[in-house]
């Protein structure tokens, strides 16, 4: 009989809250011959505060072991800025590989949207997730005086780069529309910039039915609210695509329904799937956060895993439920009836 072996990483504020949900729908969805094992990791602000630990070695080691990892969020009023994103969330993303951050937007019809015009979107994010100005290649001189000088140096590979551009393109030329967007800085960012835009091009000459196109990052904000729907897969640096997926949740429905899966392709080590949203200490504790977007990142999950049919139950299930939302106070529900509404509707 098959089994799922899952890690879970609930995480500080919104994400202990969120995970809850987001396990409720997966047991309600897997088959019954299907063994679900979760184990839940302790780690995040309440674990440092206690041990002064981020993500001791031997939960490291212990985290390979499992089939993938579901992660809340973390990150804490109460805790240095940095701490917990650079010593936790990063450094999973790190040592597992985590080179491919999937992050796919759609604009489902009944959801609310700032943009006019009520555009079809329908694109994914491939954002680059172990290089770039997240690798900590810098450091501070003479820090707190008048006198100070910080570097935050981006670090790019050829290799780290044509990974994930090679990724990008199979996507791309395994959706109906096959074309593909780099979006960087090359104007400005001179050296990564042109390393980028010179192996999209050379890896693109294997696939000549993806179409390409480039934009410089701040252009491809104006085009996010303005021309969404002319996006299919992007391919970008781990930064930019940070920025841009925040935004795409904001035209898409909002920061409550993004989901990412942080995926290494080679399958090496576990693939760690989580919202794109944070810890959302002002409305953490609260019973307020949408658990949707942790909801969607299970069926990243399960589509990953082999489960398709499941993740399309979810999808489905999620399509159905925000088509029944009018948006107003007076019928919002809590975090948990959401959970429960979903969980219902992937049972039936
Ligand atoms: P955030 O995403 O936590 O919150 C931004 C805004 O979106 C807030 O107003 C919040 O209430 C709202 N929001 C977020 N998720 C929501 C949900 N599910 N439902 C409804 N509203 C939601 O970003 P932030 O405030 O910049 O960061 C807070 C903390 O989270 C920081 O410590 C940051 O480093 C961390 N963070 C962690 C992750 C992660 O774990 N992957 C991602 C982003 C930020
Ligand atoms: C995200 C978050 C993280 C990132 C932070 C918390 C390290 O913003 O997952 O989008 O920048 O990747
Ligand atoms: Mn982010």
């Amino acid at each position: 009989s098959r089994s799922l072996n899952l890690a879970v990483i609930p995480g500080d504020g919104i994400g202990q809250e969120v995970v809850a949900q987001g396990l409720k729908v997966l047991s309600a969805v897997l088959p019954q011959d299907v063994k679900l094992e979760t184990k839940e990791y302790d780690l995040g602000a309440s674990r440092w505060h206690r041990t002064g630990e981020t993500l001791p070695d031997a939960e490291l080691e212990a985290l390979k072991g499992h089939d993938a990892i579901l992660l809340g969020a973390i990150g804490d009023p109460t805790v240095p800025s940095g701490v917990l994103e650079r010593g936790l969330l990063l450094k999973l993303r790190f040592a597992f590989d985590h080179y491919v951050n999937l992050r796919p937007s759609k604009l489902f019809p009944s959801t609310a949207t700032p943009l006019a015009g009520r555009p079809d979107i329908d694109f994914v994010v491939v954002r680059e997730g172990t290089e770039g100005p997240y690798t900590g290649n810098g450091g501070s001189l003479r820090t707190g005086t008048p006198a100070e000088v910080a570097t935050e140096v981006s670090l790019n590979t050829a290799y780290g780069v044509e990974r994930v551009v090679r990724d990008a393109y199979e996507r791309a030329n395994s959706r109906p529309r096959k074309k593909l967007t780099l979006v960087h800085k090359n104007n400005v960012l001179v050296y990564a910039g042109h390393m980028w835009k010179n192996i999209f091009d050379r890896v693109g000459q294997e696939y000549p039915d993806v179409a390409t196109d480039y934009l410089h990052v701040d252009a491809a904000t104006i085009f996010f609210v303005t021309q969404p729907d002319r996006f299919d897969v992007i391919v970008t640096d781990n930064l930019f695509g940070d920025i841009l997926t925040d935004l795409a949740a904001a035209v898409t429905g909002g920061i409550g329904l993004a989901a990412s899966a942080n995926i290494n392709p080679d399958r090496t080590f576990p693939s760690m799937f989580e919202p794109v949203h944070g810890s959302a200490p002002d409305i953490a504790g609260q019973g307020k956060a949408d658990p949707t977007a942790t909801i969607l990142s299970v069926a990243l999950l399960l589509r990953h895993l082999g489960f398709d049919a499941e993740a399309v139950r979810v999808e489905e299930a999620v399509a159905a439920d925000l088509a029944g939302r009018d948006g107003t106070a007076a019928t919002a529900r809590t975090t948990d009836q959401i959970g429960d509404a979903l969980a219902v509707r992937v049972a039936s």
